[in-house]
């Protein structure tokens, strides 16, 4: 049976997007996003906060790659999601993750997740989004 859930930002099945950067110093973060997407053909829209640690390094660093989480690390992926960089520098480390440096872009790559996008900062919207 249909049921009304009234005007909502739902899509289904939302996939869970790891963002990993590395802050000036090469230490290597990554977070849990919900609120990303397709923007074009060829580029990917992110609503992060601005205090984020890893919104500091992608602005700083113009650098970021985007994996996509799968159940067998749900963990690890719902760790980078409860806790900061900001607090934890060692966090990528704690979470499990082990990275490797995309060759295409200055941020790291999740070694343990399967899928990559790595990407190149291009601007901020006015709203303050990564494109
Ligand atoms: C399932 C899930 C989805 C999340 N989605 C977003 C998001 O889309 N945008 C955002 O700014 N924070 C989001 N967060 C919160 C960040 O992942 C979280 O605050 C994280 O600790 C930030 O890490 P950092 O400071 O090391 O970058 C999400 C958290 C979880 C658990």
């Amino acid at each position: 049976m249909r049921k009304d859930f009234e005007p909502k930002p739902w899509f289904f099945p939302l996939p869970v997007l790891i963002v990993a950067t590395y802050d000036e110093n090469g230490n290597a973060d990554a977070m849990n996003a919900a609120w990303g997407g397709l923007y074009e053909s060829d580029q990917v829209e992110l609503c992060l906060s601005a205090g984020h640690k890893t919104t500091k390094n992608i602005l700083s660093q113009k650098a970021f790659t985007i994996s996509f989480a799968t159940g067998k690390y749900v963990e690890a992926c719902d760790y980078v999601g409860l806790e900061s960089g900001n607090n934890v520098p060692n966090k990528l480390e704690k979470s499990g993750f082990t990275t490797q440096k995309s060759d295409a872009v200055n941020a790291p790559v999740i070694q343990e997740l399967p899928m990559c996008l790595e990407c190149t900062l291009i601007r901020q919207t006015e709203e303050g989004n990564i494109i």
